[in-house]
């Protein structure tokens, strides 16, 4: 049997498990629809690959969920959104909601007007960013701090482990000292460990964390869409390209037990 859901899902894409953060906040607004979740975490992290490389991926991705019924697509990952949200809207005609550092809203929460952001390299370099920041960043410093490594502990599950606090204090350091009252989290990995960068930032700090506004906007785009659910049972089904062992376990330790997760497809031969 089709392991997808019977109701037509909403697909979510990552390079790996980063946008399990952001499927959380799409259930909790949007509990009548069903989800696939695609991790393409044997090729995370996308932070450092290349555009190409990327945009191959997300072809494959969008067209194994477009093939599976998804009825909108939601590019939980900054990094493949920034390199490829605009082949994959080009190419196909369904709803795609796609990620980008939350930069217009820190400058309206910043009082010292100094915001640091912190994402891929892929992503800090993205003309989306140099755009945000040539439009929001008038009367606001805004700090961009690429963090190799970051996603990958994440990746393996070490939310609060030594080498994961000693980057988060390599990589706030530079933008806490220049001033920056205000941190976004510009890569969905990073809101597994919202808690400590919250610790190493200290409490006069606030980190700005964005999957609520994409569960919000995914909720306008479906309605003003009439993509509203038919009848039917809600189901979330999980992929990976990567191992299906460790998606199970990270699943089981963010507290979504008994899962089963299926294996992606092999990329189809062109
Ligand atoms: N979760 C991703 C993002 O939002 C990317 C992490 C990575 O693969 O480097 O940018």
């Amino acid at each position: 049997m089709n392991p997808i859901a019977k109701l037509a899902p909403i697909g979510v894409y990552d390079s790996g498990v980063g946008g399990l953060s952001v499927l959380q906040a799409l259930r909790a607004k949007l509990p009548g629809e069903s989800f696939a979740y695609v991790a393409d975490s044997a090729n995370a992290p996308y932070g450092d690959r290349s555009p190409q490389f990327i945009e191959a991926r997300a072809r494959e991705v969008a067209g194994f969920l477009v093939g599976h019924h998804a009825k909108a697509l939601v590019i939980a990952c900054n990094t493949a959104s920034v390199v490829a949200s605009g082949h994959l809207r080009a190419a196909y005609g369904l709803p795609i909601i796609a990620m980008e550092p939350a930069i217009k809203p820190a400058t309206l929460v910043t009082k010292s007007k100094v915001v640091l952001v912190l994402a891929t390299s892929n992503t800090i370099r993205s003309q989306s960013v140099a755009r945000l920041c040539h439009t929001y960043g008038v009367d606001t410093r805004v700090i961009l701090q690429p963090c190799p490594g970051l996603a990958n502990q994440v990746e393996r599950g070490q939310f609060d482990h030594e080498a994961t606090r000693q980057l988060l204090e390599k990589y706030l350091h530079p933008g806490l000292a220049a001033g920056a009252d205000t941190i976004v989290l510009g890569c969905t990995h990073y809101a597994f460990i919202i808690g400590e960068i919250a610790r190493v930032a200290g409490p006069s700090v606030t980190v700005v964390e964005p999957s609520d506004a994409i569960a919000r906007q995914l909720a306008r785009v479906l309605a003003s869409s009439s993509r509203t659910p038919e009848n039917g049972a809600s189901t979330t089904t999980f992929y990976t390209s990567g191992s299906t062992r460790a998606l199970s376990d990270f699943l089981a330790s963010i507290g979504e037990p008994s899962t089963e997760v299926h294996a992606l497809p092999p990329p189809r031969l062109r």
